[in-house]
């Protein structure tokens, strides 16, 4: 077997699927297992430890993992003919609903972990060692409380955006969602252990967070005198921070939208012009079986709101086509909401069943084809939308976060307020500086633009980006 010491460290390799939790979370277990020796590979056939991060929230997820565990046998068995061990983990939400069918139907899995279960890796992995492990359970302790910090060099080393997880769970049982099942009941992180967290990404040179939870305007962390603080006087204290120039937050549900969170869209130049706010279907009657707890019109007033208070803000949203019993009327009035909001971008799925949700288990679901065929038409008015969208940008000028080389060489990309990607021609040494941009065409999916300034002070002080940009209104 090979020896692994601080020369000759342990090799880890994350594959991640599913959403921004997941991958915030990927990079927390790569924290947890650095001060045990590990390092992080993007070599999968040269790691020690593989963990697959698995998402649950559509169907194919688990036929995927199985066929992803079948190569990774292999590779396993490979590696064992060279006198090198290999272990295998299974984290994320499949593992948590799927633990014990997961190493019954793959050999060659160690040790299954849920999403709570992370910040007990080293150990797992030690005892891992003798006897194959399945650890789902939601333990008391606090597993952010038990997280060690990564060094500032790991931390920039992911970029100059970054991730943080404020609230995990979900309490809204949706009846299409296993997020409630796998993730849990909503719970918050406190106000201090997340300012510290700000804080330490913001002292590496991180410039924009965007603060994460699977309901997370549900937030409600306490501070230090005990007082639940929600996400809009999160943000403000948050945007207090030396050096943090940008807060996004994602992913929201329109009946959490306080008075607070919205003031902060009007309030905090910091908070970036983009919201990513789902409603799922058009239909009223969709949207009470959905177990949705609103209507159109709410989710319309409240657009009309946040519109009030950021009159250039660009919107998302995730739609389902095909839930059970969608009619043609349904889905027209879907089209009809898409059409009254106009989105910057969206996301849209067709309805997958998932076992133990309430929709899984109702009668009239709907034809595979007409769920595609209304998909298909869905995504081409959203595409349109965001073309126009897009084209509404050019000839406006932008602050522009630049992250990371560009396509071409010379070219570096970053993304503008509203969450678009921007090409265009700079020195390498303005990465991680935030730069005026002005908007001279689009891509397929970006923008091109060009410095309008060198800026060496970097600031978003420069302008509030609340020009004429609105999202498309047909
Ligand atoms: N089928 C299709 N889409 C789903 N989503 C969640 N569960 C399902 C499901 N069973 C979508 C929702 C949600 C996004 C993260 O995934 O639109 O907002
Ligand atoms: Fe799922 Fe609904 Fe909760 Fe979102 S709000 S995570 S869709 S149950």
């Amino acid at each position: 077997m090979t020896e692994h010491s601080a020369q000759n460290p342990k090799k880890l390799f994350i594959k991640t699927y599913g959403c921004q939790m997941n991958v915030y979370d990927s990079d927390r277990m790569v924290d947890a297992l650095v001060p045990h020796g590990y390092v992080e590979t993007r070599d999968q056939d040269d790691a020690d430890l593989v963990l697959v991060n698995t998402c649950h929230i559509r169907e194919k997820a688990t036929e995927k993992l199985f066929s992803d565990l079948g190569r990774l046998k292999k590779l396993r068995d490979a590696r064992a003919a060279e006198g090198k061990q290999t272990m295998i983990g299974v984290a994320g939400c499949v593992a948590q609903a799927e633990g014990d069918e997961i190493l019954a139907r793959a050999p060659g899995v160690d040790l299954v972990f849920g999403p709570q279960s992370y910040h007990r890796l080293p150990q797992m992995l030690d005892a891992a060692r003798s006897d194959r492990i399945v650890d789902t359970e939601f333990p008391e302790e606090d597993k952010f409380a038990h997280l060690p910090r990564a060094s500032k060099q790991a931390t920039i080393s992911r970029g100059y955006t970054a991730f943080l997880t404020v609230q995990e769970g979900c309490d809204k049982f949706c009846s299409f969602c296993v997020v409630p099942y796998t993730r849990g009941a909503e719970v918050s992180r406190p106000v201090a252990q997340v300012l510290e967290e700000a804080r330490n990404l913001a002292a590496a040179g991180v410039r924009e967070i965007t603060l994460l939870g699977q309901n997370v305007n549900a937030y409600h962390g306490v501070d230090d005198k005990g007082r639940a603080v929600g996400l809009g006087k999160l943000l403000h204290i948050l945007s207090e921070i030396d050096g943090l120039d940008r807060l996004r937050y994602t992913t929201s549900h329109p009946r959490d939208m306080d008075d607070a969170l919205i003031k902060a869209h009007r309030d905090l130049d910091t908070l970036m012009p983009y919201l990513h706010l789902p409603v799922q279907s058009g239909s009223d009657r969709i949207l009470k079986a959905m177990n949705r707890r609103h209507t159109r019109d709410d989710y319309l007033r409240l657009i009309d709101r946040i519109r009030a208070a950021r009159p250039d803000i660009a919107l998302s949203g995730d739609f389902i086509t095909g839930f059970p019993g969608e009619s043609d009327a349904d889905f027209a009035d879907t089209m009809k909401i898409v059409r009254e909001v106009g989105y910057a971008s969206a996301f849209s799925f067709k309805y997958s069943p998932r076992p133990g949700t309430p929709g899984a288990e109702l009668d009239d679901q709907v034809e595979e084809q007409v769920s595609t065929d209304r998909l298909a038409e869905l995504q081409a008015l959203i595409r349109e939308q965001q073309v126009a969208f897009n084209q509404s940008c050019v000839g406006q000028s932008f602050d522009v976060l630049l992250e990371k080389p560009g396509r071409q060489p010379g070219q570096l990309g970053g993304r503008s307020p509203y969450l678009q990607a921007v090409h265009l021609d700079a020195d390498s040494d303005l990465i991680g500086t935030i730069q005026r941009v002005h908007i001279t065409g689009v891509g397929s999916n970006s923008l091109n633009g060009e410095l309008v300034a060198k800026n060496p002070e970097i600031s978003v002080t420069l302008q509030h980006g609340r020009e004429s940009v609105a999202a498309t209104r047909t």
